[in-house]
């Protein structure tokens, strides 16, 4: 990444997607940021934008493109958490969560495409979740629903490589920023509330410890400095990327095991 990129990642207003922003600003690139709140910043272009609302995202689109003539890359950030038992989550609160992890990341690659279609380059980086692989005990919805996003990259991988178009799912582990505060909480009902208190606080605790933003940041660098990528990266400690090989590896009761000793279901 030698040449000024021309970049656009959305959740710009907090956590992973500020780090970012101002982190490739600060590099010489031209970084737009997509989020709903307004972001002060000396090293990006803020344009508050509800990834939710196809219209929001047109016009955003349209004012990056009054300035530049390429969209060199799209992070597709901006997500939310939720929490509770599968039995327990609304109707709303799903439709809620797939709207924005997975709908506003659709959304905002058909936006981008046809730039990058027509300048015949462009890289498209989905952030996911090591906990897209696995079904997460209290986090099942937030599990499926980068999944399904997983699984779009996948497919989009074959529609779009003609026009030197790459796309990626990149899968974190924890880290440190403040996702816990802004996911949405089911209410919990009686049967599960004493083993949701256990796992509620011991996701949080992992969220506390995880790593730095900046170091994902460092990561996505090197990622978008190859010329050709794989469907899935996976960035995070060592303790939580290995769960993803030995879910493949172990047979199915010893994993589950694994994983509710993790989880300190047991
Ligand atoms: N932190 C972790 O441990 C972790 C682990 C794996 C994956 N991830 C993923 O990393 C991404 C960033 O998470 P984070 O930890 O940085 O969380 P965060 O601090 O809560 O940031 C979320 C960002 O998304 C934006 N956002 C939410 N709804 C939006 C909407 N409708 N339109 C536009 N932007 C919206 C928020 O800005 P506004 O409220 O201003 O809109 C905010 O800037 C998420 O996709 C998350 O699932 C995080």
């Amino acid at each position: 990444m030698n040449t000024p990129q021309v970049i656009i990642i959305t959740g710009t207003s907090s956590g992973i997607g500020f780090v970012l922003a101002e982190y490739f600003g600060k590099k010489g690139h031209k970084v737009y940021g997509l989020s709903r709140k307004y972001t002060e910043s000396s090293y990006f272009t803020s344009i508050p934008t509800d990834v939710t609302d196809n219209s929001a995202i047109q016009n955003a689109i349209a004012e990056v493109l009054k300035t530049e003539t390429r969209i060199d890359v799209l992070i597709n950030n901006a997500g939310m958490g939720m929490v509770g038992a599968v039995e327990d989550s609304a109707k709303e609160d799903i439709l809620k969560l797939f709207n924005l992890n997975l709908v506003g990341a659709v959304q905002m690659m058909s936006a981008v495409l046809p730039k990058m279609r027509e300048n015949k380059s462009g890289k498209i980086i989905n952030i996911s979740s090591i906990g897209s692989e696995m079904g997460l005990p209290f986090r099942g919805f937030y599990s499926a629903s980068k999944s399904a996003l997983d699984k779009v990259t996948e497919a989009m991988r074959y529609e779009v490589y003609p026009w030197n178009i790459d796309v990626c799912s990149l899968h974190l582990g924890d880290i440190k920023t403040n996702i816990a505060e802004n996911r949405v909480r089911t209410k919990v009902s009686e049967p599960y509330k004493n083993v949701f208190e256990k796992v509620y606080s011991l996701m949080n605790a992992h969220v506390g410890e995880g790593t730095e933003p900046l170091e994902v940041a460092a990561y996505i660098e090197a990622l978008l400095s190859k010329n050709k990528w794989k469907a899935h990266y996976y960035f995070g400690k060592f303790g939580q990327k290995i769960g993803v090989p030995l879910k493949w590896i172990l047979p199915q009761g010893t994993y589950e095991n694994l994983m509710k000793k993790y989880n300190k279901l047991d």
